[in-house]
């Protein structure tokens, strides 16, 4: 299938844990390559040696953390996985998804954590190169539905109070409310195929399909 000629698309998978958000990141990656488009997928922090590091260190529940050091955990893995991934994928004409990237650190270290969202706004700057997504997605679901789809073994974010969901989800929603050209809220209760539709409405509305 001949590749159809677009601009470099950075496009990432945002929600609160169990929001389904991975699942939809995987049925774009692979909807993209049956379409010919070169595709990476990522997942942050990750898909590199030391951000798989920085994520073990992160999620592992015995490890006592304070919320700034966590903040820049976060940041470093990105900074990371910018330099070493999405930038070069970029310039090369592939087209990006990232389950996650800094909108997940407004949200959770931001509003979850209360930290001073203008600082750590101004680090996401410095980690992400400058780079900013085309297309963020954020897969909005109620707290219990979103409990339930967890495996019953959490990791130290997942481990976190219902009250700390509650302000991430509201931040994630502040975040869409605010970047309207670049953040969909996606109804993420609806069934997997019509949460898909919805990207694929999205999509197609940037590159051709
Ligand atoms: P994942 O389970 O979606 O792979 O993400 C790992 C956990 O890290 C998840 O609970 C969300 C959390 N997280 C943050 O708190 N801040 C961040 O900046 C990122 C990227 C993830």
């Amino acid at each position: 299938m001949a590749l159809a000629k677009h601009k470099p698309l950075f496009i990432t998978f945002e929600g609160i844990d169990g929001c389904g958000k991975s699942t939809q990141a995987v049925m774009t990656f692979q909807y993209l390559q049956a379409h010919g488009y070169k595709v990476k997928l990522l997942r942050e922090p990750g898909s590199t040696i030391v951000s798989e590091k920085i994520r073990d260190i992160l999620l592992d529940k015995k490890t006592k953390i304070s919320d700034i050091t966590e903040l820049l955990l976060y940041e470093a893995a990105r900074s990371e996985i910018t330099a070493q991934e999405i930038q070069p994928a970029l310039k090369s004409g592939t087209i990006v998804l990232c389950d996650r990237f800094y909108d997940s650190t407004t949200a959770y270290q931001g509003f979850g954590r209360k930290l001073d969202i203008r600082m750590v706004k101004s680090l996401h700057k410095v980690a992400a190169l400058g780079i900013v997504p085309d297309l963020t997605f954020v897969f909005d679901i109620d707290l219990p539905t979103a409990f339930s789809r967890r495996g019953k073994k959490t990791d130290r974010l997942e481990s976190q109070s219902k009250a700390f969901f509650q302000r991430v989800r509201a931040g994630f929603m502040e975040i869409a409310r605010k970047e309207r050209r670049r953040v969909k809220r996606i109804d993420a209760a609806q069934p997997i195929d019509k949460v898909f539709d919805d990207i694929k409405k999205y999509l197609s509305k940037k590159i051709k399909l």
